[in-house]
């Protein structure tokens, strides 16, 4: 039995006697009739490892025949010269394993059918196929009234039992992260060998996605963040056009996808080869706290005490630096860290970059357990424009004030918490001005096995001297021309 079909199994044993719906992706316009590159639906491609858009699979347990079911474009020999192939209804029974197939213009008519006699009905709202869906449930229900044939009473999300399946990852799906992992490290190690003053980070950029492309990747598992100077400091920089100058850090977030796996690496490392003493006083602190991060993780160990780890040890190393002042236990407590920390330390990671699953169950951490992979991911970012702080002496609690954005919307939230913290008494205090500018991530992949962990992604260096010899090692894959 393949992987998808094992998936399937385990999928319809949640179902139980309810019907489920899976939407593939939608093809998404960039312009007139360009589309943008299309990517599969991560779910969809779990359970079925159908690549095409328009298609949606149908999960049945209690029908006699017919438990799987897939609806896709049907063959066209003229529409396939211009935009490929299509495997057609034949095609998903023979090569992937469904018990039927119908075109997708059919789906309402046979979801009415299969709904009948349902009492639940598992789908994601806020997918393409809503309208299709939703209308096959109220004609159910209306059908219901007039005949007493009884109609799905209720909408279940499918996201939370996929997600449960896809959080422990199988050993096919460890050795594609592996092989992921093991691309993006080649191509980081790239772009440190390539960077130089006077180059674009886009020049790097494309010397390292070649080396991902070349070495097998179908694609980045998130668009590629080359931030060099004071660009590191923007966490979700992809702009990637400046023209990098001597003393700048070049901070590369970026990997390849391997099988649909992600992988999720950062690294740090000075664009004329040499840290300064500045960037590697902040250098340190951050891989200290990767370090200590990475060496806790075990099965058994809260996923929330990773940060909190990474947290204690960064304010340590800040309140150290003088960049906040302390004592720690209240740069902690009053969260004056969030001043140059303020992401989490690292989220699931699978066949998306951010991957499926809970980080929190019945209030307390998850706990890790083997077959996990997640990424350890500390930073310290002060924006060169950061020259003085005024500091709350306000206790912070992040899952209260993620309570207070979920009720009060983003803006909302922001407004009563800028209010509180303005109200408190205030420390003032003055940034170092040798960081600022400065922007330092350190990111992994970790694997959690029986017995501890595993780095996917060492093979890319994070000790300062290892990457000050990788940068002066010019023997790159793709020359200047
Ligand atoms: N590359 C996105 C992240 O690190 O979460
Ligand atoms: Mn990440
Ligand atoms: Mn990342």
């Amino acid at each position: 039995m393949d992987r998808f079909a094992q998936r399937r199994n385990s999928f319809i044993s949640f179902i139980g006697s309810g019907v489920a719906v899976v939407p593939s992706a939608a093809e998404t316009v960039r312009n007139s009739d360009v589309h943008h590159p299309f990517r599969q639906d991560s779910d969809f491609f779990f359970l079925t490892g159908f690549p095409e858009p328009d298609s949606v699979a149908l999960f049945d347990p209690t029908h006699e025949s017919e438990r799987y079911v897939l609806f896709v474009r049907p063959r066209d020999p003229d529409r396939e010269s211009w935009d490929g192939k299509r495997a057609g209804v034949a095609g998903c029974i023979e090569d992937f394993g469904a018990d039927a197939a119908y075109p997708i213009a059919e789906l309402d008519k046979v979801l009415r059918d299969r709904l009948r006699g349902k009492r639940t009905l598992y789908y994601r709202l806020g997918s393409p196929t809503d309208s299709r869906v939703l209308g096959a449930l109220e004609a159910s229900r209306g059908h219901q009234v007039r005949t007493g044939v009884p109609a799905p009473c209720r909408i279940e999300n499918t996201t939370r039992a996929l997600a449960e399946l896809r959080i422990i990852k199988t050993p096919d799906e460890i050795v594609a992260m592996r092989e992921a992992c093991r691309i993006s490290a080649a191509g980081h190690a790239e772009a440190m060998r390539v960077a130089a003053p006077g180059k674009t980070e886009r020049r790097v950029q494309a010397a390292m996605e070649y080396v991902f492309r070349a070495a097998g990747a179908e694609r980045e598992g998130y668009p590629s963040i080359v931030a060099s100077g004071p660009n590191a400091v923007i966490l979700h920089y992809t702009e990637n056009d400046r023209t990098m100058e001597a003393g700048d850090l070049l901070l590369i977030d970026a990997a390849a996808e391997y099988g649909h796996m992600s992988s999720d690496i950062t690294r740090t490392f000075p664009v004329d080869g040499n840290f300064s003493r500045a960037q590697r006083e902040i250098y340190d602190v951050v891989l200290a706290a990767h370090q200590a991060v990475i060496e806790v993780c075990e099965p058994g160990i809260p996923f929330t005490d990773l940060h909190d780890l990474a947290v204690r040890k960064l304010t340590e190393g800040m309140v150290d630096l003088d960049l906040i002042p302390g004592p720690v236990d209240d740069a902690v407590g009053y969260g004056w860290y969030r001043e140059f920390y303020f992401h989490g330390t690292g989220h699931w990671l699978g066949l998306d970059v951010h991957d499926a699953g809970e980080y929190r169950v019945d209030g307390a951490g998850r706990l890790l357990e083997p077959g996990m992979v997640f990424t350890v991911e500390p930073g310290i970012y002060v924006a060169p424009d950061k020259t003085t702080l005024s500091l709350p002496e306000l206790p912070f609690d992040l899952e209260a004030d993620r309570d207070l954005a979920y009720l009060e919307g983003a803006a909302g939230a922001k407004e009563q918490l800028d209010e509180r913290r303005a109200a408190a008494e205030q420390v003032a205090h003055e940034v170092p001005e040798r960081f600022r500018g400065i922007g330092v991530r350190i990111e992994d992949d970790i694997l959690i096995t029986e017995t501890g962990h595993e780095n996917l992604s060492n093979a890319v260096p994070v000790d300062p001297d290892e990457i000050e010899a990788l940068c002066a090692d010019r023997s790159v894959v793709v020359p200047d021309s």
